[in-house]
This record gives C-alpha cells, structure tokens and sequence, in this order.
C-alpha cells in the first residue's frame, strides 16, 4: 500500500523524509509527495511519477542533498492510487480547506461519499476525488471550532467519524513545533530517535535513522514533538508504552519480519479483503458506485463472458459459479490467450469480465480488446489503478490487495473472490433476484470473512507440521467438487509454481475416468471439503483414492465432523456459507504450498521461470 514518513528534530528534514521515501519504493507507488514547515508557513511539494521528480523539484530550491534552507519538520507520502487515478491533485498530501492543514493517509474511508456530500454541503470545495481529503476538512474544522487550538485534540475527533482504515500524519502552519499521527487497521509506528523523532508505515522507512520504536495500536494517536512523543488512546488518555528494539536488518524490515514477501502477503489477506469489501457493504446494502450498470442494462445481459490468466482465470471460475448461481447468467469463463483465438461468440448482450492483478497483462488485454471489438460491454477487476486495463474498460471494480511483491499471487486471488461476489450480488439485485433482507444477510456474511482469514492465519503451525512431512512428494492431486474444484485449480497452481512439484487439480467425480490411475501408495491429495451439499460425494471420492494408498489432507470447516475418519489429516477453517468458502479455504492451500516451498528451499519469492507482469505474448 502506499507509505508514510514523518519526522520532527534538530536535522534537516527533507533528506530524512526523502530517504525514508526511498526504501519503502520497493512496494510499489504511482506518485509521491511532501508538507514542510519553513518560516512559519507550510508547503506542499508533490508529483505523479517516480520519487526521483519529487526529489528534482525540491533540489532546486534546497540543493543537491536536501539539505538548504530551514526545514526541521514534515510529513511525506508514497501513493498507490486507490480513489482517484494517479496524478499530482491526488496525490498527498492534502491541504484543508484554509491551507494550514496537511494530512497523509494510508488505508481506505469507507464513509468518505457520505463525508463528502455533508461538507460539500457546508461549502467545502474538493481538489482531488481522494478519500483522503475529506479528513484534512474534518480535521481542519474540529481545529478551528476548539478554542485551545489543539491539533490532537481536532485529530481525535475526526477519528471518532471516519469510518474504515487509516495510518495518517498530520501537520498544522500553526505549530511548527508539533506534528500528529494516529491509526486504524493500517499499520503505523513512531521512531524515537536522538535528534528527532519519527513516524513510518514500515520499519525499512527509518531503520537508518532509530532502531527504538513504539507501535501505534488501533485508534491511538501520538503528538510528536523533537524532544518526545506523547502517545494517546481514542478518549485522549495517556498511553504508556515501552519501546521496542528492531534488531532486523532493512531486508528483513521490507518483508515486515516475516521470512518472505509471500508470507507478508498472505498475512495481509485479512486487511486487504476487509478494504474490497467494507466500504461497498454500507447498511447492508451492496453499493458499486463505480459500476454504471443498471437495472435495464443487466436485465439484457445474455452472457457473462469471463476473461483472465493464471491465477485471475481461477478467480474467473469461482465468479462463474457464483454469478450463474445468485444472477442465473449463463457465465463461459477462457483464458486470455485461447479466448483472442477462437472465434468467439461475443455480442452487444454480452457483458465481458477481465480479471487481472496488474492490469498489464498482454494476453487479458488483447482478449478485452477482441471483446469490445465484437461488441462485449467490458468491466474490469483490477489491483492497480490506472493500469492499462483498468483504463481501456468501461467499468472497473478495483481490489484492494496493495501492491503485491511476491510473483506467486496470494492477496489479490483472495481480494479477486471478494470482488467477484460483490458483483455477483450485484448484478442479482438489479435482475430482482435479490431483496434488501437477503442483500444484508450476505453483507454480514461477507464482513465475517476478515476475521476468520486472521485465524486460518494463525492455526498455519498444522500446515507447517504437515508441509514438513510431505515436501519429497513427487506428485500432488488436488480434488474437490463444485466451487472446490475451482478452488483445486489455484491450489495447485500455487504449489506447482513455488515448489516444482508436479500437481493437478481434477474434479471429483472426473478421477475415475482416468487420473485415478496415477494414484498409488503415498500419493498426496488435498481435499477442500467446504460445500456441505456434496460433500458425501467428495467422501466417497475421497475413499476412492485412500483404497489405492493415497494420503489425504481435508480442508473443512469446523463443524463438518465426518471427514476426519476419511482424511489423514484435517485443517480446519471457521464456519462460513459454502458460496464464500473459497475465499477462506485458499489460504490453507497457499500455506501449505508456502511450507512444501521452503523446506525444498525453493527461492519462494522469485520462482524459477516466472515473472511478476508477463507484458509478453
Ligand atoms: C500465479 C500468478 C499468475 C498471474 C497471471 C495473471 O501466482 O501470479 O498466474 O495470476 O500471470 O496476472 P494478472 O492477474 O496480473 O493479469
């Protein structure tokens, strides 16, 4: 996501903010930006691009190194769009309505529309379509209202009505002393430095400069002057917290502490599928306000023309499932590079859906194109803003899985899932096939989902224990039925991409029309076991393979006893309505393929023969 860095002291600030800049530029960003305080008035440098033309402009007026002029105190912020394409209006930070307020924000406002329209209302003037600006509104106008003048204070209140995640800093003219930063759900710690004091979004940011660090929790702020920190909970109340020593080195502090970015990224699932999901569940209702489709538009939908690669084509499985099922839509779903080739039938009727995590891939691309050209109304799933493909659709639905670093792809499937259900719902309501009443119970149930992807994460010592078991395997089947056999396929995907090891994902009741004769004694096969109505199927299938020698791994949920005396073993998943399991149960599966990776010691991060953006045909 995008990245904060903040400092107050006795040094020249801009070489620090700049520095600290440069080592979060490894997570990606479209734009950077920076506020300072110099001779009592506050300045705002931004661009959209590389670092480099930030750091070109503020050259010419402090020299080569940064260091001219006065400047003891800023905040500054690497942007990966969100809200809003990348250019230099949305890019932070961003200035109150009077100009003495600057605010830089990570995490996502999911009540920003509503904040909006209430302030618009009351005669504020937006620059840019961020979320991000109504907060430096909000902020300013606790300020102004409070006699004492007291930023934290104005900061603390605008905590209590902005809904969603934040990591913010803020700077205020009238205190060049003083800055404050405060977070929510989006990661944020303050460094405690000997000339200074720091914040950061990540550790890598100011590893250079102090070792010794406080982590903000949830709905705390801090007020950071050169000569201390004062950290407070929401009501304002002092917190007392001892510091923590980082004895990680900057490698290690980029991955978070974790081993490598795969892991970092699977432990942001939960985080990144509550930002796709939560600010377009509101009171129950499914609102996709970036989606022009209505009412008579989906009632023509003949055809729900599915198009991805890889990992987004399994996505695209998942969806048709999911759209066939709730908006009874016929759904075809290719992969990009055999739907450019094969004729097609695509017309006005069809509604063409193009998965894709960057947004850069040739074959998706080419294939959206063929779409258009053959009449397809396009809507995109994208994670990058602003990519080619999210420019070139009529409709994008953007994921907010951040930047991904890893070439196996973790958060953006599981965000991919996430999108694709909330269109799914979508396109059901405005066909008439889905009241408010149900439309707030499959809210909830999708709001449930963050919270048992952090469980599934913390239970992953079972997979670690079995991955260590089985990682010679030489041949891995992965079985299931129904949406578990659209969730087989990025299973095995993920384990054939990190680890080598051969693997097939088969259909249930496919195996014993042939690839039940590959099995044999030791032969590993998973089993995602999530959908109740098949599942004495899948026991029987299952059976199957273990009269031949197979050894069975189950991924269930809590409550599904019968498949522990079927399995040799059982990872369990929380409780979760089947349509939705998929988003949950593929991380046990990206787990496992992490752990079979790393105990062969494949490089997990940079598989052999991959690349991150495959630009190429
Ligand atoms: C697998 C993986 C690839 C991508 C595929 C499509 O882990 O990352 O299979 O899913 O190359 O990429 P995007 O989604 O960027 O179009």
């Amino acid at each position: 996501m995008c990245g904060i860095v903040g400092y107050v002291g006795s040094e020249p600030a801009l070489p620090i903010l700049i520095g600290g800049l440069r080592r979060l530029e490894y997570r990606g960003y479209d734009s950077a930006g920076v506020a300072y305080l110099e001779g009592g008035g506050l300045s705002v440098v931004k661009r959209k691009g590389r670092l480099q033309r930030l750091e070109e402009a503020l050259q010419r007026q402090y020299g080569e190194d940064l260091s001219g002029g006065s400047v003891r105190i800023g905040i500054a912020h690497t942007r990966w769009a969100t809200h809003g394409a990348p250019s230099d209006e949305n890019s932070h930070p961003h200035l109150s309505a009077s100009g003495r307020i600057a605010v830089v924000h990570n995490g996502i406002i999911e009540n920003y529309m509503e904040l909006r329209a209430s302030l618009s209302g009351l005669g504020y003037a937006f620059v840019s379509e961020t979320d991000t600006e109504v907060v430096a509104h909000l902020i300013e106008r606790h300020y102004d209202a409070d006699a004492k003048k007291d930023l934290l204070s104005a900061v603390l209140r605008t905590m209590g009505e902005i809904e969603g995640s934040y990591a913010l800093g803020v700077l205020c003219a009238d205190d060049p002393g003083t800055f404050v930063a405060a977070r929510k759900d989006s990661p944020l710690v303050v460094g405690l430095g000997t000339n200074g004091n720091f914040i950061a979004s990540d550790i890598p940011a100011i590893l250079s400069r102090t070792r010794e660090v406080l982590i903000l929790e949830d709905r705390e702020a801090a007020c950071l002057r050169a000569d201390g920190v004062r950290v407070v909970d929401a009501l304002g109340r002092p917190v007392d917290r001892a510091p923590m020593h980082v004895d990680w080195d900057v490698e290690a502090a980029e991955k978070g502490g974790y081993e490598h970015f795969m892991m970092k990224e699977m432990h942001e699932e939960p985080r990144a599928v509550r930002d796709t999901l939560a600010p377009r569940l509101r009171d129950g209702a499914i609102r996709l306000d970036a989606i022009t489709i209505d009412a008579a538009d989906a009632a023509a939908i003949s055809k729900v023309q599915i198009i991805a690669c890889g990992t987004a084509y399994h996505a695209g499985v998942v969806a048709k499932y999911a759209i066939e099922r709730l908006a009874r839509i016929p759904v075809e779903v290719d992969v990009a590079s055999e739907f450019r080739y094969r004729d097609p039938l695509v017309d006005a009727r069809t509604l063409a859906v193009v998965i894709s995590q960057s947004g850069e891939t040739l074959d998706t691309m080419a294939a959206m194109r063929e779409a258009k050209r053959r009449g397809a109304r396009t809507l995109a799933i994208v994670n990058v803003v602003g990519s080619s493909i999210a420019r070139e659709a009529d409709d994008v639905l953007y994921t907010m899985a951040g930047p991904e670093i890893a070439v196996a792809s973790t958060k953006a499937y599981n965000t991919q899932l996430a999108a694709v259900y909330l269109l799914a719902f979508r396109l059901a309501a405005l066909r008439g096939l889905l009241d408010e009443a149900a439309c707030a119970g499959w809210s909830e149930r999708l709001l449930a989902l963050p919270e048992a992807l952090d469980r599934i994460l913390a239970d992953r010592s079972v997979l670690q224990r079995f991955a260590a078991e089985h990682f010679n395997a030489r041949s891995v089947f992965f079985i299931g039925r129904g949406l578990d056999y659209a969730l087989s396929m990025e299973g095995s995907l993920k384990l054939k991409e990190i680890s080598y090891i051969h693997s097939e994902a088969y259909a249930g009741g496919e195996l014993k029309h042939g690839t039940i004769a590959l099995i044999e004694e030791g032969t590993l096969v998973v089993c995602p076991l999530t959908q109740a109505p098949l599942l004495e199927k899948m026991i029987g299938n299952i059976r199957e393979v273990k009269a031949r020698g197979a050894v069975v791994l189950g991924i269930a949920t809590d409550s599904c006893a019968k498949v522990d005396e079927v399995c040799d073993a059982v990872f369990r998943i929380p409780d979760v309505d089947p349509l939705l399991a998929p988003v949950l149960a593929v991380t046990p599966m990206q787990l496992f393929a992490y752990y079979v990776a790393v105990n062969k010691g494949c490089d997990v991060d940079k598989p052999r023969n991959l690349a991150k953006s495959v630009t190429v045909e």
